[in-house]
């Protein structure tokens, strides 16, 4: 791997190694992708607050996320198809994530499966869960979660039904790939590397559902899937029916909008998420940091407050914290790393966020993160 000096190189690396339909499923949003952009643009508005001559020689990125000591404020959010953009991919960033001192979330829709996972790494993980219509298999996946001692629960509120992704549709992309399609084959044949870590890797379909559900066996096609097994009924009353199943930390992901994250305080959720699914879902929703500041005062400190949309950089980390999130969560950042060059490219991703991080709090006169407010920005 080349020296990747920003998340963007990582990206353009992953272009090159990982077949178009894994890396257009990553990268793209849904439909006309405004929501996808204005995710980025609105942060990238955002001005950072030059201080000098302020002592910061003992500053430190260090963060507590629901309670738990991290390295920085940042999560790997959950992201479905890990182990489609490298071999084993859910183990590798699960393990990038530990050693970086950072939580991992593994996704419902992973190709290594809540024990793959848990069988291959040293510390707890956090799993999120998609509810569908099939209540037994959720109350299953739940205990499974629990059965390997992940630390923190976290339910996706904003994919009771999906998005359309064009890319996913023009692609074709199943899981594992079909080969029928000639596009598809000669792509994927000038991918050696990417090939050969997917057929080391343990699995080629989705390891939480395959040979769990009935029927489910063969099913590759994620919109085909989601579209017959989620739950659109999904609602404030499941939330509760979750919270009593779970037990543990749960954390609500996917609010938007105040009135909604008022309701999700008073759920007993240790945290919610304000989150668009990083552009994937409602085209012509406002961006996640348009939206952060409004949730925040509304929720005061009756929950704790994530974000999650477009975090490319430290700066990006350091704007939402400005305005109100306690930690953030990346996939897309970590995502195009793991592309690039496996666990050593999710480190690499880790590592330049933390750094550029670093640098802001420097510049901005700020020693600990707690300190980052609104007051660090010229707004
Ligand atoms: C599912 O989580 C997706 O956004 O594709």
């Amino acid at each position: 791997m080349k020296i990747a000096t920003c998340i963007e190189d990582l990206r353009q690396t992953a272009r090159r190694k990982v077949p178009r339909a894994f890396f257009d499923y990553a990268d793209s949003g849904a439909y006309a992708e405004e929501t996808l952009r204005a995710n980025s643009a609105d942060l990238k508005r955002l001005k950072l607050r030059q201080r000098v001559l302020i002592d910061v020689a003992a500053r430190s990125t260090k963060a507590q996320i629901l309670g738990a000591p991290a390295a920085l404020p940042l999560v790997l959010a959950p992201v479905g198809l890990c182990g489609m953009q490298h071999g084993d991919g859910e183990i590798l960033a699960c393990r990038a994530a530990h050693e970086a001192g950072i939580p991992f979330t593994l996704s419902t829709m992973s190709i290594c499966s809540i024990e793959d996972v848990a069988g291959a790494v040293k510390k707890p993980f956090w799993f999120q869960l998609y509810v569908m219509k099939d209540r037994g298999f959720i109350r299953s996946l739940v205990e499974r979660a629990a059965a390997a001692k992940c630390s923190a629960l976290v339910l996706t509120v904003d994919l009771q039904i999906l998005g359309q992704r064009h890319k996913d549709l023009k692609n074709g992309m199943t899981v594992p790939p079909e080969l029928t399609r000639i596009d598809n084959l000669l792509d994927i044949a000038t991918k050696p590397a990417w090939a050969l870590s997917v057929l080391r890797g343990k699995r080629k379909t989705f390891g939480n559902i395959s040979g769990h559900v009935a029927g489910m066996e063969n099913v590759n096609s994620l919109s085909t899937w989601v579209s017959g097994q989620f739950d659109a009924a999904l609602n404030w009353k499941d939330v509760e029916w979750i919270a009593g199943l779970w037990g543990g930390k749960l954390i609500l992901k996917g609010i938007l909008d105040v009135e909604d994250a008022r309701i999700a305080a008073k759920t007993g959720a240790a945290a919610l998420v304000v989150s668009n699914h990083g552009g994937r879902q409602l085209d012509g929703a406002p961006s996640s940091i348009s939206m952060l500041p409004k949730v925040a005062d509304a929720v005061g400190s009756d929950i704790e407050v994530m974000f999650d949309g477009g975090i490319r950089s430290g700066q990006d980390v350091f704007r939402a914290l400005a305005l109100g999130a306690r930690s953030c969560m990346s996939g897309r950042a970590y995502i195009y790393g793991l592309g690039a060059g496996g666990q050593a490219g999710v480190a690499r991703a880790i590592e330049i966020v933390r750094n550029e991080l670093d640098v802001a709090m420097a510049l901005t006169g700020t020693k600990s993160v707690g300190d980052i407010g609104r007051d660090s920005l010229v707004l």
